[in-house]
């Protein structure tokens, strides 16, 4: 059955997958496609809808993003916000200028209830503004439907061409009503009919995954974290024993995850779990290794080779799953950032593995629709919203060599501070929290012994999308009884510190 889908057109804001995602929370699929997107490709999607992004540009550079005019002809519903909005604006012949100063932050703004867009919204309402350019005159046939004090035209619409624009920000949390009125740009003005519901997602896919693997043979990689997981799942539910998961233990998870795991995917769900304890082989590898680019690599890239060795084993195979998400497969056209650290996931993809076929189950999917999916298929909350692990594991939370004792030892310190955070019921609050071991060593006192021993760091941060960070401000007492257990519980440990930087300018892992 083919779904009602919303078009986000790309133009480089920071927050374009959030209007996907508030779009999508609205039970209205949408997907984003960058602004260079051709218009017969528009024209094929038919989209109920189109949301033009904000952007850093200004309609004035020589390279700003653009779209062809002749989309404005399609008799598609257009809503286009901050840059969108004044592109609109500028392609339709109304009038930009640029501002002195840029407008940013909460903004009180009365809007005209009357446009089907502020239905039910109230007659002054706060909005989140960024921007620099304005719009001093709209284009011919557009109304003023918003405004405040400092922005005449803070929102306007032709009612006639169902094209529609805004200067602020409704995706954003700092806009309180702003998902109301996107909610009546999909409802009021696109006529959608709200069919991307996740109960029934779960349903059409395993139907559809039945149907598409027959009586062949499928193959996985399984993590433990949410996305091999629910991809496993889906596929477990739709073939059975069809399916084999490879789970490769590299000696680097946390406390007790690979039996946790183990016991999830064979009791509960009874799929066909072949476990490789590939510890020694990883440390091996590892040894004396100390450049953290170095460890990455060599994790990724021996993970690949255990997971080959195995599926030989297993012979020919029909299909691979990869658990690959949607905000892995967007793509904006407007190039490529540094790369920071080289990632590497449990589930890239292997060589030498006899497959016909890739199955990407999530592909169309957010996270948070992903957690959705999964608590549907029954996999325990635990699994379903832990918090994001690293492919290459503790590795990249030892400075320095790696050795098994280290990791033992980091183990434990990691397994108290996450079990003080829950009993203090800080776990929900909190989006990434983990302990480090430092290769510092320093002096202590234990007893009347002098010690000599490892330093741990704690680190604990907030983020909604893990680009930036703000490390959480956990109370004193807390830290003070995490402190405590590790250096009296945890040999080896004599010194404990907070790590109180955001990111940036420090990323979140420490190597
Ligand atoms: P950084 O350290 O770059 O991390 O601020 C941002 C987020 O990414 C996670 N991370 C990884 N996730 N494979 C992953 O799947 C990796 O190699 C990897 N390295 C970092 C990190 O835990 C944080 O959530």
């Amino acid at each position: 059955m083919k779904k009602e889908i919303i078009i986000v057109l790309d133009f480089g804001g920071q927050y374009n997958q959030l209007i996907a995602r508030r779009v999508r929370e609205c039970n209205v699929y949408c997907e984003v496609l960058p602004y260079n997107t051709s218009i017969d490709r528009i024209k094929e999607l038919a989209p109920k809808g189109i949301i033009f992004t904000g952007g850093p540009a200004s309609v004035y550079e020589p390279d700003a993003p653009s779209c062809d005019p002749a989309i404005f002809s399609l008799g598609i519903p257009i809503l286009g916000i901050c840059y969108g909005c004044q592109l609109m604006t500028h392609l339709l012949a109304g009038k930009v200028s640029k501002a002195p100063v840029r407008e940013y932050g909460h903004t009180q703004i009365s809007v005209d209830t009357e446009s089907k867009l502020f239905t039910g919204i109230s007659p002054d309402t706060s909005c989140w503004m960024s921007h620099t350019d304005y719009i001093e005159q709209p284009a011919a046939g557009f109304r003023i439907i918003a405004k405040s004090a400092s922005c005449p035209v803070a929102a306007i619409e032709d009612s006639e061409r169902l094209l529609y624009g805004v200067q602020f920000h409704p995706e954003v949390a700092h806009t309180p009503e702003g998902t109301r009125m996107l909610h009546n740009f999909l409802y009021q003005i696109c006529n959608c009919s709200g069919d991307w519901i996740m109960s029934s997602f779960t349903e059409e896919m395993i139907a559809s995954l039945r149907e598409k693997i027959g009586d062949k043979k499928v193959l996985c990689a399984l993590s433990g974290g949410v996305d091999s997981s629910v991809a496993a799942v889906l596929i477990s539910k739709a073939v059975g024993k069809q399916l084999t998961c490879i789970f490769v233990d590299h000696g680097l998870l946390r406390k007790n995850e690979g039996d946790e795991v183990e016991e999830i995917f064979t009791r509960q769900f009874d799929v066909n779990l072949i476990r490789v304890n590939a510890q020694q082989r990883f440390y091996e590898k590892l040894t004396g290794v100390t450049e953290p680019e170095a460890k990455r690599k060599i994790i990724g890239e021996e993970f690949i080779r255990v997971f080959e060795e195995e599926a030989r084993k297993i012979g020919k195979v029909d299909f691979l799953v990869q658990g690959t998400i949607y905000p892995d497969v967007i793509e904006s056209g407007l190039g490529k950032s540094a790369v920071i650290k080289s990632h590497h996931n449990v589930g890239g993809l292997p060589e030498h593995v006899d497959f016909k076929e890739i199955i990407e189950p999530l592909r169309s999917l957010f996270k948070d629709e992903v957690r959705k999916v999964g608590l549907e298929l029954g996999i325990p909350e635990k699994l379903v919203f832990r918090q994001p692990f690293p492919g290459p594991g503790l590795a990249v939370r030892i400075i320095g060599d790696i050795t098994p004792q280290k990791v033992a030892i980091l183990q434990e310190a990691d397994y108290i501070f996450r079990e003080e955070i829950a009993k203090a019921g800080l776990d929900k609050g909190i989006s990434q929290y983990f302990a480090v071991l430092t290769n510092l060593r320093s002096v202590g006192v234990m007893g009347d012994e002098r010690t000599y021993d490892y330093t741990i760091a704690l680190r604990a941060v907030t983020t909604s999308d893990f680009m930036t960070a703000e490390f959480a401000r956990i109370p004193w007492e807390v830290l003070a009884t995490v402190s405590n257990r590790i250096v009296n519980e945890v040999k080896h440990v004599n010194r404990i510190c907070y790590d109180i930087t955001t990111k940036p300018p420090a990323t979140i892992e420490w190597e």
